[in-house]
């Protein structure tokens, strides 16, 4: 399994259902892998096996997987296939699965199991919405979340975090960077067990404000959607 303190920052591409071949190879051919940080590209399933990882600190994500291991179960990736195709890192309860696919806190639990079994790593997503946010209860719906979706053998070592608003996903709006750092400490200190768990921040990540944000002391990464599409934009993010 990856090393997870071997880095001191996470920067993972999410490109959701965008890309091609030939956006691929342009992509690899132009990411600047040359930094200490992690880079981990999540492709649509169908193309894990084209981003060619040949880079000591750039590792292949999905972004799912199945909560079953075989059988009738049209359209599933599982657990095993990212293992077969050397995925190190899945994100699981993205908020976007959470609203168009039905996923669960439960279905998220039992995904996280699977890729901690299988020394994959899951990135679990976890924000509240903006009337969530209106109402004043980010903290209690994350700590709900956390609670639900991250199970009893989950540590620092083999389990990511990413705090992701939903209201700042894909619309250009941001908390503050104070704001963001209070949640990231909530989420490390309001049980002992999370104290050293590495939190990502997502949601209108972009090289203008992506410095700024990973500054910040509780703050170890970016999970960036809409911006990690263009390789030159990605690349100014992960220095
Ligand atoms: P965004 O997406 O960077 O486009 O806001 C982030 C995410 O959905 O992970």
């Amino acid at each position: 399994m990856i090393n997870l303190d071997e880095f001191p920052s996470f920067f993972v591409a999410n490109w959701k259902l965008n890309s091609n071949i030939s956006f691929i190879d342009d992509y690899i051919k132009n990411l600047q892998t040359n930094t200490e940080n992690c880079l981990v590209i999540c492709p649509p399933s169908i193309y894990l096996n084209l981003v060619k990882t040949n880079s000591k600190n750039l590792f292949l994500g999905s972004q799912d997987v199945s909560m079953y291991d075989e059988g009738a179960y049209t359209g599933e990736v599982s657990v095993n296939m990212l293992v077969d195709n050397k995925v190190n890192f899945s994100i699981v309860g993205h908020s976007e699965r959470r609203s168009y696919f039905n996923e669960t806190n439960e279905k998220v639990l039992l995904k996280t199991n699977k890729l901690i079994e299988k020394s994959i790593i899951p990135i679990v997503c976890i924000g509240e919405t903006l009337e969530q946010k209106e109402k004043k209860i980010t903290k209690e719906v994350l700590r709900k979340q956390i609670q639900e979706c991250i199970p009893k053998n989950a540590n620092f070592k083999n389990t990511l975090i990413a705090y992701e608003p939903i209201w700042a996903i894909g619309t250009g709006l941001t908390p503050s960077v104070e704001q963001i750092d209070e949640v990231h400490a909530f989420i490390k200190n309001h049980d002992n067990k999370f104290n050293n768990f590495k939190i990502l921040y997502g949601g209108s990540v972009k090289s203008s404000n992506s410095e700024e944000i990973n500054k910040s002391k509780n703050v170890n990464g970016c999970l960036v959607g809409g911006a990690s599409l263009n390789v030159n934009e990605f690349n100014k993010i992960l220095v």
